[in-house]
């Protein structure tokens, strides 16, 4: 079954053709961080524009890529929750054409579900992760871990009460003088750095929910002492105090301080939940070197695909698909732009 994934739930145009939920044909992302580098953060409005620009060039590199046209394909995947209202629109608008058009069944896909699905795309050495499970899911949106009886059976046992990580990598770089997006720019500073410089401390919240709030304001308060400034000082200038060796050791300390933070809750969730066979780390933050490190036992998707793209998209719509879910109207599809994976 050959698969057409779409993506645009937040600054990521993708598209990619999957056969049967493993095989990726072609997978081709239009990234839009030149544009927000600028400006140190996605702007919305701006974002679901270049999606419009670029949506229909995309799909058609996917297919050609793979050698497909649209008699070949036999169902339709786009992401229609959560993220970016705007950004979801144009995916799912685009989808909802496409299938009308071409006459192909249409499926609605939560993004959540298809960063857990990257893990059974393959990457030529690991074989499928085994049920039950759990799954740490760290994007720019996100922080949960999820506990999964089957294919696509997803049960939130832990969440952040307060940013996701990925949020916090983004805005501590910010601080630090560093450009979005925040994680590979705090990955790569953090190789100069030395992690045990600065102490932060741990949230000391009951079960398996996150925090990373005090975290980011540990660091801010830590970076405005070590630069002997006050606290009202104005975080946008600290840049502009700090050397390049104290924005490396800050870099590697938050990062050791944020990987130690969720391999914790993660330990713990394997206590609470020992009939867990594999445990797969999945979203943006799952590209981070030092989780991987930490986290030797777990799966995590290949570097490339622990982004946004079209290709995990296909295969979590291809495992919707065995376990009974049918197609979606394409004339009513709807978007949800902040809707939970249980729905
Ligand atoms: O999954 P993703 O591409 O988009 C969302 O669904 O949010 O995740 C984006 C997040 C950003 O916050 C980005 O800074 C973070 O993933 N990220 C990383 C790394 N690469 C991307 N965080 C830590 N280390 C990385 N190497
Ligand atoms: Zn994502």
């Amino acid at each position: 079954m050959l698969i057409l994934g779409i993506e645009t739930s937040c600054d990521e145009t993708a598209a990619a053709v999957v056969r049967d939920g493993c095989d990726i044909l072609s997978n081709v992302v239009v990234s839009q961080i030149d544009i927000f580098a600028e400006y140190g953060g996605v702007i919305p409005e701006v974002a679901a524009r270049s999606h419009l620009e670029v949506i229909l060039p995309v799909i058609d590199k996917a297919l050609a890529d793979a050698s497909c046209n649209w008699d070949d394909i036999d169902a339709i995947a786009v992401t229609h929750a959560p993220g970016l209202l705007g950004s979801l629109l144009i995916g799912t608008l685009t989808a909802r054409t496409l299938a009308i058009l071409h006459d192909k069944p249409l499926y609605a896909v939560h993004h959540l579900k298809s960063h857990v699905y990257a893990n059974w795309l393959p990457d030529g050495t690991k074989k499928h992760p085994e049920f039950p499970l759990l799954a740490l899911v760290v994007s720019g949106g996100h922080t949960q871990i999820l506990y999964m009886k089957g294919h696509n059976q997803f049960k939130i046992i832990g969440t952040t009460r307060d940013d996701a990580v990925g949020e916090c990598f983004d805005k501590i770089a910010k601080i630090l003088g560093l450009p979005y997006p925040g994680g590979p720019a705090i990955a790569e500073a953090a190789l100069k750095g030395d992690a045990n410089k600065y102490k932060f401390p741990h949230p000391k919240l009951p079960g398996l929910d996150f925090s990373f709030s005090g975290l980011k304001t540990a660091v801010l308060r830590t970076v405005q002492k070590e630069v002997g400034v006050s606290i009202s000082y104005p975080s946008h200038q600290l840049k502009e105090l700090l050397a390049p060796k104290q924005v490396c050791d800050f870099a590697a300390s938050f990062q050791k301080t944020a990987a130690d933070i969720l391999c914790e809750k993660l330990e713990m969730a394997l206590e609470m939940y020992p009939d867990a066979k594999s445990i797969v780390v999945a979203g943006g933050v799952s590209a981070n070197k030092t989780l991987r490190e930490k986290l030797t036992e777990a799966y995590f998707p290949t570097p490339e695909l622990s982004g946004d793209n079209g290709a995990m998209v296909g295969a979590a719509c291809f495992y919707e698909i065995k376990s009974g879910v049918k197609p979606v109207n394409p004339y009513k599809l709807n978007i949800y732009p902040r809707i939970s994976v249980e729905k």
